[in-house]
């Protein structure tokens, strides 16, 4: 028995193309024998039929403060205590910036203002309206009462473009909502809540003119892996990451995508004051073009061509002058030969409290696969080995490293 088994699950559905998708969580949740209730506004109507919810959810779908004829309304003061939890997915920006602001004007909002149970929040929207400041600054103030948002995934949307602002998938929100509910139903205390991380994923990209660039085989699997690990544990992450095809919407992690050493440079000195925990999991660059052509270089007549190359600025020896004592700094070293000296040397030598060694040498380590083969080593010199394992499995070995150091 999963834990959204009899659990009462207000739906609020509002207008979006997304609105479809909500028809495939509410049969998830049905099979997860959770009891679901529908609140759709108006404009959803436009999207979806409210027979076909009625119909999944197997209960009535209200729409309004009053019946039809005017003669009864919903109570939306005993549906807001009737639910163990609120989820409005998806949740449009107009609907946002009236919950952000206490507007009352329909049955989903004036339910939204009346709950005392937890809000869960799916955005879907467009890339313009879910980047512009009026919808960031809604969804902190949300945030800021509490209210779970989870973020908006990047690909084709209704308008034809491509970007942020899709809807999470469903199966992906059900992840989200049981990880959540979980240690208010079981008291279990999850063992990194209240601490903030940030991690760096990815590869960075070097630009050389304006179509190429020096990059790496990161594929930024092992550093998402990690930020995925902390927020189940209750961490709030953040992640700044490089260039990946990869993107993260199961927990609540906040996403920064940048290109360069230097762009990755600037987001992470910003961050890390107030994190408690850093993981530098990304592969940075450790040169980059001395001159950066603004124009795209052309072939000289069969000349040789060189390229005067700068070291970058080392991000995480930055990170290791700056450190408190009570930040945990950790770092990845990726080695082909003399491993542990080279690893240990680094530890030293930038600071850090840990750090996690993947030798090119051992089979089923290192870049672009599912799965690594991991050392850990402490300052004391302290050697901890692990089995090759997916990548989600050694993340999950490196965050309860960082719970035992917390701990001692
Ligand atoms: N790192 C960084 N900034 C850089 C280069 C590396 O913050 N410009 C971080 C990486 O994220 C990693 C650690 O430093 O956590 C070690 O990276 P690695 O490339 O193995 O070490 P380098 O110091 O660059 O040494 P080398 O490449 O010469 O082995």
């Amino acid at each position: 028995m999963g834990i959204l088994f009899g659990k009462k699950i207000l739906l609020g559905i509002t207008g979006s193309i997304a609105a479809y998708k909500s028809a495939f969580l509410i049969r998830l949740l049905i099979q997860e024998e959770a009891v679901v209730k529908v609140l759709m506004t108006r404009d959803a109507n436009s999207f979806i039929s409210p027979l076909t919810l009625a119909t999944l959810s197997k209960n009535k779908v209200l729409s309004e403060l009053t019946d039809n004829a005017g003669t009864s309304w919903n109570n939306h003061v005993e549906l807001g205590l009737w639910a163990d939890v609120l989820i409005i997915a998806p949740a449009s920006a107009n609907t946002i910036a009236k919950f952000a602001n206490g507007l009352c004007d329909n049955l989903l909002t004036t339910v939204y203002l009346s709950a005392r149970c937890p809000v869960i929040i799916v955005p879907a929207m467009d890339e313009d309206m879910w980047k512009h400041a009026s919808t960031q600054k809604n969804l902190a103030q949300l945030k800021s009462y509490g209210n779970q948002i989870i973020p908006v995934g990047t690909g084709e949307l209704a308008s034809g473009l491509t970007g942020e602002g899709r809807m999470a998938e469903p199966q992906q929100i059900i992840n989200f909502l049981s990880d959540y509910l979980e240690p208010i139903y079981l008291k279990t205390k999850k063992k990194l809540s209240g601490k903030k991380a940030l991690v760096t994923a990815g590869p960075t990209y070097e630009a050389i003119d304006p179509v190429r660039f020096i990059g790496n085989r990161s594929s930024g699997k092992m550093g998402i892996a990690i930020a995925e690990a902390l927020a189940k544990e209750g961490a709030e992450v953040e992640l700044i990451t490089g260039p990946t095809a990869l993107s993260t919407s199961k927990y609540n992690i906040q996403t920064t995508r940048i290109t360069s050493t230097a762009e990755m440079h600037d987001a992470v000195i910003r961050a890390f004051e107030n994190a408690d925990i850093t993981i530098m999991a990304a592969a940075v660059a450790d040169f980059t073009p001395e001159y950066p052509s603004v124009k795209k270089i052309k072939k000289q007549n069969g000349t040789s061509f060189n390229l005067p190359l700068v070291e970058t600025t080392d991000i995480i020896n930055a990170l290791g002058k700056r450190k408190r004592p009570d930040q945990l700094l950790v770092g990845f070293a990726l080695e082909s030969n003399n491993e542990i000296t080279n690893a240990t040397e680094k530890l030293k030598n930038k600071n850090l409290d840990f750090i996690v060694l993947n030798s090119l040498n051992d089979y089923g380590a290192g870049f672009e696969l599912d799965t690594n083969k991991i050392m850990i080593i402490d300052r004391d010199e302290k050697q901890y080995t692990f089995e090759v394992k997916p990548k989600s499995e050694v993340a999950k070995d490196i965050v309860d490293f960082i719970v035992q150091k917390l701990i001692i």
